[in-house]
């Protein structure tokens, strides 16, 4: 098995390869495979798992030792809070394994910092197509981003970063960027901090119901690479409500 195609996976504290075989059973047997980019500590991923277990819920991250309290609360057993439909991925997006290549119907990107939040607000081909490498077509994908970090004191390693607005979204190329790699946006909205429960993030959650913290949040589906942006798709076809927010669970 090469590198690529290896899935580095939290087994409780211990990272090991879980079996395509056992992957192949899992996606199978799945109603609905929740893919969380940047999933930090998976609590988010975690209460995905639990409020839906005939879902797979495949939380990626780098950092994997940020994963480990959930990992092993998830390999209990499940009258004890385990969680066996969560799958902890140790990998960038970037590189995402192939095992992993189309198999989400759902993408999700909540409070990314670092090369992914870069990634995402720059368009940057690599992370771009990361994304859309997981996603199956018709998957959406929600972004969410605290837009706080464009405030004083904006921390050193975004200050290069334009401010995303549902405006720059268009006006950046960041909408074109993002349809070249089979992303088409189908909404773009702050959501204020009134109305940040209906994100489930640890990030978001942490901020605390007194912070004044507003979400940019983009909403798109994985359509054809480079294939022709339909302006008139809206969230509808894509089977959600009328706002275009995800249904969360607690
Ligand atoms: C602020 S944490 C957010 C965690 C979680 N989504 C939440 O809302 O609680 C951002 C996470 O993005 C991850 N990250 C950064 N670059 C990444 C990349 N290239 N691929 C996947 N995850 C990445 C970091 O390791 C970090 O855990």
């Amino acid at each position: 098995m090469n590198t690529a195609s290896r899935l580095k996976v939290l087994a409780g504290k211990k990272l090991t390869d879980l079996a395509p075989a056992e992957l192949a059973a899992a996606l199978a047997a799945a109603e609905h495979v929740l893919v969380d980019v940047g999933t930090g500590d998976a609590r988010t991923a975690y209460r995905q798992a639990v409020a839906h277990p005939g879902w797979l819920v495949i939380g990626v991250d780098p950092a994997w030792q940020r994963m480990t309290e959930t990992a092993v609360r998830a390999a209990r057993k499940p009258a004890k809070g385990g969680a066996p439909n969560l799958v902890l991925v140790n990998a960038a997006i970037e590189a995402a394994p192939t095992a992993l290549h189309g198999v989400a119907d759902e993408v999700t990107v909540l409070m990314p910092w670092g090369k992914l939040l870069r990634g995402v607000v720059l368009g940057e081909d690599d992370v771009l197509a990361g994304l859309r490498a997981v996603a199956k077509d018709g998957a959406p994908l929600e972004v969410s981003i605290g837009t706080s970090i464009w405030r004083d004191p904006v921390p050193l390693e975004i200050r290069d970063l334009p401010e995303l607005t549902p405006d720059s979204v268009k006006s950046t190329g960041l909408a074109d960027r993002l349809a070249a790699f089979g992303w088409q946006i189908v909404d773009v909205r702050l959501v204020p901090h009134t109305e940040l429960e209906t994100i489930s993030s640890s990030w978001a959650r942490r901020l605390g119901s007194g912070a004044t913290e507003t979400v940019l949040h983009l909403r798109a589906v994985a359509v054809d690479p480079g294939g022709p942006v339909r302006p008139d798709q809206t969230a509808d076809e894509t089977g959600d409500d009328a706002t275009g927010e995800p249904e969360r669970g607690a």
